[in-house]
């Protein structure tokens, strides 16, 4: 039986991708997307993955939707932390809400996401967790304050997620993508864009599918010991 996967946010941007790419590996897919049904709909229409909505910085919604997920699709095996959101801003400009708001999608939305399917992978002694940071969590950036924490707190969670599920069949690591063309890189103000992409050695974004790959890759049956990993992957833009 093909194994099930979660990915959130998986319905546009590097999440699309990463949706895509497990189905093409014969996983069971299910999308999560927080409010764009029209984007939903048409992924689904085309790709045949289904979709679910909810909020991953509510911690009841996110266990309901997992909950039907499971009906539907059966025990997840590889949950992909991906959704996250920007709300940049130099940090004497950051209001408190622009804080939380980051925070609570892109941190706790991980708890959210992996908590609730944390005690079955335990009990079926398998589970892959990838959750995907970035490379200003790595390196931090101008504007990020919050975003950035919520990268470099990913970083900590797979880490220590790593140690404990180790002897559960359980591996949880990180990918942190450079820059890629998604609609989040290509809504920053041009100029600062081209003055990033001119930082990067490759002398390119990176391409969504370039960071699929790489869950692919982690999620596989053969990736066992790769455990509390991170995978870099942005064109030499920021070597750690
Ligand atoms: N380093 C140093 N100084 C910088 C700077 C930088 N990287 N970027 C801007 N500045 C300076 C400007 O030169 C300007 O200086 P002056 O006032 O002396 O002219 C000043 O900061 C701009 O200040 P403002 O008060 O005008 O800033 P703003 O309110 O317009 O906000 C910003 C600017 C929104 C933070 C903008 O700089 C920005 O968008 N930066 C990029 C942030 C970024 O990289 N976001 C990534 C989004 S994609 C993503 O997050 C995906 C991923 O994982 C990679």
């Amino acid at each position: 039986m093909a194994r099930v996967a979660l990915v959130t946010g998986g319905s546009r941007g590097i999440g699309e991708a990463i949706s895509k790419a497990l189905k093409s590996a014969g996983y069971e897919v299910a999308a999560t997307y927080a409010g764009n049904d029209e984007a939903a709909k048409k992924f689904t229409e085309e790709t045949g993955i289904k979709t679910y909505k909810w909020n991953v910085a509510d911690y009841d919604s996110s266990k309901a939707g997992i909950e039907q997920v499971e009906a539907d699709l059966g025990p997840i095996d590889v949950v992909v932390a991906n959704a996250g959101i920007t709300r940049d801003a130099p940090f004497h400009k950051m209001t408190p809400e622009q804080w939380h708001q980051v925070i609570d999608t892109n941190l706790t939305g991980v708890f959210n996401t992996v908590h609730p399917v944390w005690p079955g992978m335990r009990e079926r002694k398998f589970g892959r967790v990838i959750v995907i940071s970035s490379i200003n969590g790595q390196k931090g950036q101008f504007g990020q304050v919050n975003y950035a924490a919520t990268k470099a707190g990913d970083l900590g969670i797979v880490k220590s997620l790593a140690q404990e599920g180790a002897r559960a069949g359980i591996t949880a690591n990180a990918i942190c993508p450079g820059y890629i063309a998604t609609e989040m890189v290509m809504a920053m103000p041009e100029k600062v864009r081209e003055s990033i992409v001119g930082g990067i050695p490759a002398g390119r974004l990176g391409e969504p599918e370039e960071i699929a790959r790489c869950v692919v890759f982690l999620a596989g049956e053969d990736a066992g010991f790769i455990n509390g990993s991170t995978i870099t992957a942005n064109g030499a833009q920021h070597l750690v």
